[in-house]
């Protein structure tokens, strides 16, 4: 599951850089060039609906990536480093999906982006209405909201930064989580699987984990 997160994301990235040749990150022009990808871009729509698809599925695979390791118990010692760095390549395998609604500028990435930066208001320390936000001199005009659209309201600023955070800083810090991620795959052994199994007569002296043994049939 882990390879195919990974092979998505390399989709993506291609069908990506494709779409930035036609997408303009404006209001004037944002929404247009989706509309002009759709009907009259060859294989436009192809592009854009592989882009989508595959985001969607990464999301998917990320999930089913995570559970299977956790249903292997693989987060367990030696790899409790690489969960962590499972656990934010999640985060923003999350935020790439989030940033990218925004981007063909209509009604629905507009509202749900505009519930998603409401909800960011209530953070800890860093949102006007999150707790000590306001002790610390958040106001609607300078915090995490304020950062995250460029002002206090879902407008073109909110598309510029939505643009960057989603084809060039996300993908960038994803790309460098994802090489420490596959380097500590390498360094804690490999991929984890069952304890090998063997029957009792091909055991010799051998270290390592415990083999499961599995005794000829009729025998007790
Ligand atoms: C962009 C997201 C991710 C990519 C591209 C990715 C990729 C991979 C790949 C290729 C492997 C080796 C093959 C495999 O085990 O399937 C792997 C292993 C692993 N991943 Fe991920 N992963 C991602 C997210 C996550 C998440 C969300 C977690 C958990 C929170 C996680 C935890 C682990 C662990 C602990 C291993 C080692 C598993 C083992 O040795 O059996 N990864 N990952």
């Amino acid at each position: 599951m882990g390879g195919i997160t990974f092979y998505l994301f390399i989709v993506l990235t291609f069908t990506g850089v494709l779409l930035m040749y036609y997408y303009h990150p404006s209001k004037v022009q944002a929404f247009r060039d989706i509309l002009y990808l759709e009907h009259d871009v060859p294989f436009g729509k192809l592009l854009r609906n592989m882009h989508r698809w595959a985001a969607h599925l990464m999301v998917i695979a990320v999930w089913l990536h995570m559970f299977r390791v956790f249903l292997t118990g693989s987060y367990k010692r030696p790899r409790e480093f690489n969960w962590c760095v499972g656990v934010i390549l999640m985060v923003l395998t999350l935020l790439l999906s989030f940033t990218g609604y925004l981007l063909p500028d209509d009604q629905l990435g507009f509202w749900a982006v505009t519930v998603g930066t409401n909800m960011a208001r209530a953070t800890p320390l860093l949102g006007t209405e999150g707790p000590f936000g306001q002790q610390l001199g958040m106001t609607p005009f300078n915090d995490v909201r304020f950062a995250l659209l460029g002002g206090s309201i879902v407008d073109a600023n909110a598309l510029l930064r939505a643009y960057i955070w989603h084809c060039i800083a996300i993908p960038i810090i994803a790309s460098v989580f994802m090489g420490v991620h596959f380097w500590r795959v390498r360094k804690d052994g490999g991929i984890s699987g069952p304890a090998p199994v063997m029957l009792e007569s091909e055991i010799k002296e051998q270290k390592g984990p415990r083999p499961v043994i599995m005794k000829p049939s009729g025998t007790q």
